[in-house]
């Protein structure tokens, strides 16, 4: 049994039906609820914030993997910790004492991920990689969903691997961004584990046959 893992991210989700789509994830063989907070500042985008999480946390079952897109995050870490959130990750370009942060996640009981944009080299996490517990590779540039996979993101899949055997971490690897049946195995060959999917899996005709088929690819 693999512990690679599908994540459906609810920024795709119809919010006018949005308990039915938390729900459909919950019955559903996937493994955790992405959630994509945004500024309108670190990305040219505003999603949601915290009283929709508030309502995603009422219905959700699963790990809710929080992912913020958005300057100073540090001055929210308590808040999404009240709501529910299990993963707080946030973003290497947005922190400037990345350290003090992810040990102020990490003390709020979550696990602390940092998410690098397609341009945010693997190799500016050698010194950190002990302390994260999930690398969010983004495979678009953060902001909206339905956008193509950046295909360099195999290249830093493997090097991130390479990172995190060298240094003996228990990192893993997630990836976020255009995430289809076509590229989830190769992903999951390179060594991610856990692919986050939004359109690929909301605009499909059947999400829960979808997250199933994406389940049996990636193993
Ligand atoms: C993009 C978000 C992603 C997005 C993925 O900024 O971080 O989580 O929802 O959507 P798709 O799978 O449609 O690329
Ligand atoms: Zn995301």
């Amino acid at each position: 049994m693999s512990n690679n893992k599908i994540a459906p991210s609810l920024l795709a989700a119809d919010f006018g039906n949005l308990q039915r789509d938390v729900e459909m994830v919950n019955n559903s063989e996937a493994d955790w609820h992405h959630i994509d907070i945004m500024d309108g500042v670190f990305v040219p985008n505003i999603s949601y914030g915290m009283p929709v999480l508030k309502s995603i946390a009422q219905h959700a079952t699963k790990t809710l993997d929080v992912h913020l897109m958005i300057v100073d995050p540090d001055r929210y870490i308590k808040t999404f910790a009240e709501l529910g959130a299990n993963v707080l990750t946030v973003h290497y370009e947005a922190c400037t004492h990345l350290h003090r942060t992810l040990q102020a996640i990490k003390a709020e009981g979550m696990m602390a991920g940092v998410a690098l944009n397609p341009h945010t080299s693997i190799h500016l996490l050698e010194d950190i990689i002990n302390d994260i517990d999930v690398v969010c590779l983004m495979s678009v540039n953060p902001g909206f969903g339905g956008q193509s996979f950046i295909e360099n993101t195999y290249y830093k899949v493997k090097a991130l691997k390479e990172l995190i055997i060298k240094k003996n971490a228990k990192t893993l690897i997630e990836i976020d961004g255009g995430v289809t049946s076509k590229n989830a195995k190769d992903l999951v060959d390179a060594g991610a584990d856990v692919l986050v999917a939004g359109s690929f899996v909301f605009k499909s005709d059947n999400p829960t046959d979808t997250i199933k088929n994406l389940k049996e690819i990636i193993g």
